[in-house]
């Protein structure tokens, strides 16, 4: 699946791809309300950091050409952008386009960008992997999570495109599996040598598989480095650190939240008790069983051996590091965007 087919301007609604019946259908459907789009948003029909951006993005665009009043578009406008609470990306695209002249051509832009984006931080997360490297990941990176390259799978698949063969770990992702559906179906896709494990697999994956490396993508990265991405990623992080492998994360701009100071004041989306409780739409626990589910969990600063973004690769300290994205250019790169 192309990037551009995952979300796409389709003249009069948003297209997208249903991702929560991937990968057993392809299915495209289209959203025009504020009603719709906070649906596909908040079911994951529509998921991933950048993705959620670039379809909040097409939205926002779309609800403006349908809005009847300021005060409707207003309350449409906040209904999209606050679908998901974790993400600084969604609400990073719907202020941009906000902002813009013309709406639909900066979604155009902001969409653009992202595929340009993820192509940078391919290349420039190249060299954190060492030929034929074992690698671990977890939730999904790829296309699918940002409507361009993907992160942390789109550094993955630059090594194997640059012929370094990497191997690559899995986690499946309890609680929606995105590593099982998704995940191993882009890695595969782009002839990555993939395994798919069991998330409470990942210890001894490290101890007895000889894992050179974790790399992970993000959800809100604060200006300290903490970072915020799929549950199970702190777990993994304490785990790299005990075997003493880095853990990289991959993340563009629009993912650092340079506004918030450390991870504690980073919002930590909860999500409903059947998505922990039942397994593929079948009840599992007692019907009275109590549950946390987080959707998100924040690996402190100290635990992350570097990160990789369009701008070059970021390392420790943070506050000089991260401080420096404040006064980066839009795009680092030659790159046109079309009009
Ligand atoms: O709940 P999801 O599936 O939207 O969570 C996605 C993740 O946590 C990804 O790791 C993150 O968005 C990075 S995507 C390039």
């Amino acid at each position: 699946m192309e990037p551009r087919d995952i979300v796409a301007w389709d003249g009069d609604a948003v297209r997208y791809v249903d991702q929560r019946l991937l990968p057993h259908e392809i299915r495209y459907e289209r959203a025009q309300s504020a009603e719709e789009f906070e649906k596909a948003i908040q079911t994951l029909a529509v998921r991933g950091a950048p993705c959620i951006g670039v379809f909040g993005a097409y939205a926002v665009a779309l609800l403006r050409q349908r809005a009847k009043n300021d005060a409707q578009f207003a309350d449409d406008v906040q209904r999209v952008r606050s679908a998901r609470p974790t993400a600084a990306n969604l609400a990073w695209a719907v202020d941009r386009v906000l902002q813009a002249a013309n709406a639909l051509r900066e979604a155009r832009a902001i969409h653009d960008e992202q595929i340009a984006i993820d192509d940078a931080i391919g290349a420039n997360g190249l060299e954190l992997i060492p030929k034929g490297a074992q690698v671990l990941t977890h939730c999904n990176t790829g296309p699918l999570a940002t409507a361009g390259g993907g992160t942390a799978v789109g550094v993955i698949v630059a090594a194997q495109r640059a012929g370094k063969k990497p191997r690559v770990f899995v986690d499946e992702t309890r609680p929606l599996l995105q590593g099982s559906r998704l995940n191993y179906l882009e890695l595969s896709d782009a002839g990555v040598d993939a395994v798919l494990m069991a998330d409470s697999a990942a210890a001894i994956a490290i101890e007895r598989q000889g894992i050179d490396l974790v790399i992970v993508g993000a959800d809100r990265i604060a200006a300290n480095g903490d970072t915020a991405n799929k549950i199970g990623t702190y777990g993994l992080a304490i785990l790299a650190a005990h075997h003493g492998i880095p853990l990289y994360v991959a993340a563009p701009r629009s993912t650092f939240d340079l506004q918030i100071r450390n991870g504690a004041a980073i919002p930590i989306e909860e999500r409903a008790a059947d998505e922990v409780s039942g397994f593929a739409h079948t009840r599992v626990a007692p019907p009275d069983a109590r549950v946390y589910n987080p959707a998100f969990d924040v690996t402190p600063h100290h635990l992350i051996a570097a990160f990789v973004t369009e701008h070059g690769i970021l390392r420790p300290p943070y506050g000089e590091s991260i401080g420096m994205l404040e006064f980066a250019p839009r795009l680092p790169f030659a790159h046109r965007v079309p009009q």
